[in-house]
């Protein structure tokens, strides 16, 4: 099994832009008050901050809900002329920023360009008495941008601009800890140029996921490939449509979203059985698991430390490679358009993505999207 990993290892990462972590994904929503209810009441995350009208913040609403390390900004407009209101008109609710913390945002704004990145904002400071942070940001796939940050000699919440918050309830937190990988859907045949991007821009290194002859359905499919960085803290499998006999989930969130966009962000928590009963009691939808699917469990993945009835219960899926294992479970889309959903994840040992999942999943994935119609 090493041999297979060292196989669909393409290049290894270099750390060229000094990116040491996911820093907060910025969400532009149509309503971020009642946006922060969801995140609050179901997911789990606290509102710690926010930049308002009454903060003097007289463009946008914006709310920091942070749940462990794990951060999501969730935006709105006040105008309909806004850059941040044509967005939302074209893609609805959806992942705008993944903020990227760095060392040295110099060297990540200067060497991007100089590899051929997209400038969105330049090397800006911001001060409040929290200390000085500064930022830059580039352009990746669709409308999507990346925000590198420095945060080394600031001790605010998030960034200047935002005041302390507290929502009127408190909810307990639901066990998540970090953003353990997000995942972007690409068009049709953008993958390899999207990939390499992230491998001559940033450094990072590249592996094969999967193609179409790993997952294919029989109504459809998708190629993944997955770049991360040097120390494995940043990883984002990029997915793009494969030919099938109907529409792939992929186009059909292209055809939704209105082009390439943040698909999933995968939460990682300690305890996923914890975490999904406290998410299903709150109203989280998850997707579907075929029964069938733990009828030859422990055939596939051995020995786990899950007692599997739970599991099955919960319908919480396993998946084991040469390092160990990892349990995870999708939620279904988290506004009306099928596009973005979270996936809440458990590792033990595993690195991957689940692949051996995918058939379960797609098969699931795919019983929703005939439920609407675009199959
Ligand atoms: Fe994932």
């Amino acid at each position: 099994m090493q041999e297979l990993e060292r196989d669909r290892t393409i290049e290894e990462a270099k750390d060229i832009l000094t990116v040491e972590d996911f820093d907060a994904v910025e969400f532009w929503v149509g309503n971020a008050y009642q946006s922060a209810y969801y995140y609050q009441h179901a997911l789990g995350f606290r509102p710690v901050a926010w930049s308002s009208l009454k903060t003097g913040n007289r463009k946008f609403a914006s709310y920091v809900m942070q749940q462990g390390n794990a951060k999501i900004i969730l935006s709105s407009p006040y105008s309909g002329s806004s850059e941040m209101s044509a967005h939302q008109a074209m893609h609805g609710d959806g992942a705008k920023t993944i903020g990227l913390r760095v060392k040295d945002v110099e060297q990540a704004w200067n060497n991007a360009l100089e590899r051929g990145a997209k400038p969105v904002t330049p090397i800006t400071e911001l001060k409040d008495e929290y200390g000085t942070l500064r930022f830059a940001e580039i352009e990746t796939y669709g409308d999507v941008t990346h925000k590198f940050i420095e945060r080394d000699s600031y001790d605010g919440i998030y960034m200047p601009g935002y005041k302390p918050y507290k929502g009127v309830l408190d909810t307990p937190e639901k066990g998540v800890v970090r953003i353990d990988h997000i995942v972007g859907n690409v068009n049709w045949n953008q993958m390899d140029k999207t990939v390499q991007f992230y491998h001559e821009v940033f450094g990072f290194g590249k592996f094969i996921e999967f193609s179409e002859d790993d997952i294919a359905t029989q109504y459809s499919a998708l190629k993944s490939k997955v770049v991360r960085s040097y120390n494995n803290r940043v990883k984002m499998p990029i997915n793009e449509p494969a030919a099938g006999l109907r529409m792939s989930q992929i186009e059909e969130y292209i055809n939704y979203y209105h082009g390439a966009g943040v698909q999933h962000v995968a939460l990682s928590t300690n305890d996923i059985v914890k975490t999904v009963t406290e998410m299903r009691d709150r109203g989280v939808e998850f997707i579907g698991v075929p029964k069938t699917y733990y009828d030859n469990i422990k055939e596939r993945v051995g020995e786990i430390k899950e007692d599997i009835d739970i599991l099955a219960e919960l319908g919480i899926l396993i998946d084991r490679d040469e390092k160990g294992y990892l349990l995870q479970l999708f939620t279904k889309p988290i506004q009306d358009r099928p596009t973005f959903f979270f996936e809440v994840i458990q590792r033990r040992g595993s690195n991957g993505f689940g692949k051996g999942n995918f058939q379960a999943l797609f098969e699931s994935i795919e019983r929703e999207q005939a439920e609407r119609g675009n199959l």
